[in-house]
């Protein structure tokens, strides 16, 4: 294991106030959200769609990591070049998911443990091979009557502390994802318990298994009332109660937090991280980032519609997302991007809102 490479890679994911762009659906997955649009579920549609992201001008000013699906990086753009290839040549790092998806727990059947770490080894060697430089794992963490149990958690927080240790071994950042869901009537406290119970454990099995903090990335769901839950919160209510339950449970050494959207709306998604990094940038040891997959391209997937002819709407969709996370990562995302669907570029020295509102007063862009 090369340490100073992959604290390197670590840190080039934070850079520049950029985020991961999370599009490794599994083809099940995948193949749900194209049917509701009414898109084929085939490989050659995978592979369309995913030529149309990665092939979007300007995407690396704002995405500094794509998660990558297994079939994409066996797969090329119509013009013959390879997608890990043309990630890299639009200047953002590519990486993979290498988790075989969560399945049900034994003796737990309303729980669920991710699988996939037999053979892993072999695959991380393979992928390093390649090219791909970080790998994500994924465990989903259920609030609902009597769980999560302890087994559940600590039999996710070892599989992912195992998985993390593999990929450092082999020479690739680990995306360290433990998710607990939104679904159900719980509230922003219950959710803020179990986050912080989850946390502990899975930080806990990354000393056990002596993962290197500094060259990992976690990527956790916000502390968000359950989708059901009558009582909604604020952004600001979002936020302090995420950054309250971090700071308690994840460790300084970690450069970055990158956030999943878990089913939030992409407008919702960028103004919580807005909301905590206008609050708390300056007070956290940590990047607070984003590792978005429908907040970032559920737009892009909807104008795109499975036509050629939409190629370009979809990636303006998919660029406005970029670019509101972008600000969002500054503290400076506002409706006003959306409502105006600018792609004003947030300037480093110039408040990307700022400009899209100038933009929208004298009608000339700048
Ligand atoms: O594992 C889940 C994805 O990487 C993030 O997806 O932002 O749609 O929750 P999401």
């Amino acid at each position: 294991m090369n340490s100073h490479a992959l604290i390197a890679t670590a840190k080039a994911l934070v850079a520049d106030d950029k985020g991961i762009l999370a599009m490794d659906e599994s083809n099940p997955t995948c193949n749900k959200r194209f049917a509701k649009l009414g898109i084929p579920q085939t490989a050659e549609a995978h592979r369309s769609y995913r030529e149309m992201i990665v092939t979007t001008p300007g995407l690396g000013e704002c995405i500094s990591g794509a998660i990558l699906y297994d079939e994409t990086i066996r797969q090329s753009t119509s013009e013959g070049i390879p997608f890990v290839q043309a990630v890299i040549d639009a200047d953002i790092i590519p990486g993979v998911k290498v988790d075989a998806g969560a399945k049900a727990m034994a003796g737990h059947l309303c729980e669920k443990v991710t699988e996939g770490l037999d053979g892993l080894r072999d695959r991380l060697t393979e992928y390093a091979q390649i090219g791909l430089r970080f790998a994500k794992w994924r465990a989903v963490i259920v609030i609902g009557d009597g769980i999560p149990s302890r087994a559940c958690i600590e039999a996710n927080a070892q599989a992912l502390a195992r998985y993390a240790a593999l990929c450092q071994e082999a020479g690739l950042v680990p995306i360290v994802e433990p998710e607990v869901l939104m679904d159900g009537e719980h509230t922003m406290a219950q959710c803020f318990a179990v986050t912080e119970q989850v946390l502990h454990s899975v930080f806990d099995q990354l000393y056990t298994q002596g993962v290197m903090l500094e060259a990992m990335l976690l990527k956790p769901n916000m502390v968000l009332p359950g989708l059901n839950c009558p009582r909604q919160e604020t952004a600001e209510a979002v936020a302090e109660a995420t950054v309250s339950c971090f700071l308690r449970a994840v460790p300084a050494a970690v450069p970055g937090i990158m956030f999943l959207s878990g089913g939030q709306s992409a407008e919702l998604a960028s103004s919580r991280l807005s909301t905590m990094n206008a609050g708390f940038k300056s007070r956290v040891p940590w990047a607070l980032s984003f590792s978005y997959g429908r907040a970032l391209q559920q737009p892009a997937m909807k104008t795109w519609a499975g036509q050629d002819a939409n190629v370009e709407a979809a990636q303006q969709a998919l660029l406005l997302r970029a670019r509101c996370n972008l600000a969002a990562r500054r503290g400076q995302y506002s409706a006003v991007m959306d409502a105006t669907g600018s792609l004003t570029p947030a300037a480093s020295t110039t408040c990307a809102c700022t400009s899209v509102a100038r933009t929208k007063r004298t009608g000339h862009s700048q």
